[in-house]
């Protein structure tokens, strides 16, 4: 009986993945890229004993049902490859509040694979690792590398992993997330990814993606901020043009998102370096460069519709703590 602690940073796409090949190993019709969230983490303690079955706590509270199934779903692939059959005791807990617009089912994938593989006595490879992560959630494999990181479509299960390519110290980027008030409930990405094929928009975005994956790689790695923001912003919105011209239709936008595009592009044009991204929500994560942080913090606090603000510079990889 080993009992074993992961951390795990989230992440947030800047060439973003909508829409699988295979929704049941989440294999993603496009590769995309990303970079992990430093200071926001999800921890997660796993401990295999005699019990009879498997059981969670997120933040203190016990999860059952479609929570607990996706988790044993996990370890069932680790009993597997361990050649066990003990059930497990899992606890999470993060750090960043929840429904802040910050993707958790990444963090919380990405150190439930790593806590449990080395609970079960597994060394797994971080390719291992990045696969075992995105079975649980798409997102997560590109929670397992540093910095940061592309996740390739690959030819099947096997090498469809995420791998850094730059270390965080590479680009002092940050993410301003700006909370946007929303009243209604939104769609899952899970449900969301089904409904991607239902949009006429979808084959077209696919079919660009790796150029616009490449251009994105490039800008990260020349540090080339202009070509970085426009590649980024067009990626999100070619991305929720599919999700509202899916059957049925996803709007995610609010008032106050569309108004805080037409901030950052302002803000870009009169020569700060920003630019934005919006995941499967209203929240807007606006990129600059570190030393313009402060001020584009300042910014967004003083627009009407932002409750809050969350800071959050490049992450490192996941790891036992
Ligand atoms: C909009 O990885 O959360 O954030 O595999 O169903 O858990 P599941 O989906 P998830 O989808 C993330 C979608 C996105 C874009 C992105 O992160 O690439």
């Amino acid at each position: 009986m080993s009992t074993y602690t992961a951390q795990s940073h989230p992440n947030i796409a800047f060439i973003k993945y909508w829409g699988n090949r295979d929704n049941a190993l989440r294999l993603p019709s496009n590769g995309s890229v990303s970079m992990n969230l430093d200071g926001l983490f999800t921890r997660t303690t796993v401990t295999f004993n005699s019990s009879q079955r498997d059981s969670l706590l997120i933040n203190d509270h016990p999860v059952s049902g479609k929570g607990l199934e996706r988790v044993s779903y996990i370890l069932d692939l680790v009993r597997e490859m361990a050649n066990m059959n003990e059930r497990a005791e899992v606890s999470s807990s993060n750090n960043f509040p929840a429904g802040a617009g910050i993707a958790s089912s990444a963090a919380a994938f990405a150190a439930l694979a790593v806590a449990s593989s080395h609970a079960a006595g597994l060394t797994l490879s971080e390719w291992q690792l990045s696969r075992l992560a995105r079975r649980g959630s798409g997102s997560a494999s590109r929670s397992i590398p540093s910095g940061f990181v592309e996740w390739m479509m690959g030819t099947g299960d096997e090498d469809c992993i995420a791998v850094s390519i730059a270390p965080p110290e590479h680009w002092m980027l940050t993410d301003c997330v700006a909370i946007v008030n929303a009243s209604h409930k939104k769609t899952g990405s899970t449900e969301g990814h089904a409904l991607a094929w239902t949009s006429p928009l979808q084959a077209g975005r696919v079919a660009d993606a790796a150029r616009r994956l490449e251009i994105c790689r490039n800008a990260i790695l020349n540090k080339d901020f202009e070509t970085f923001a426009d590649i980024i912003e067009l990626d999100s919105d070619m991305m929720h043009a599919v999700m509202m011209t899916s059957t049925p239709p996803l709007m995610y936008w609010q008032p106050t998102t569309l108004g805080i595009f037409h901030e950052v592009r302002a803000w870009r044009a009169s020569g700060l370096s920003v630019g934005y991204t919006v995941d499967a929500g209203a929240n807007v994560h606006v990129i600059c460069l570190a030393e313009d942080a402060k001020e584009v913090e300042k910014r967004l606090r003083e627009l009407p519709g932002v409750s809050d603000v969350l800071v959050a510079g490049v992450g490192g990889a996941a790891r036992i703590v």
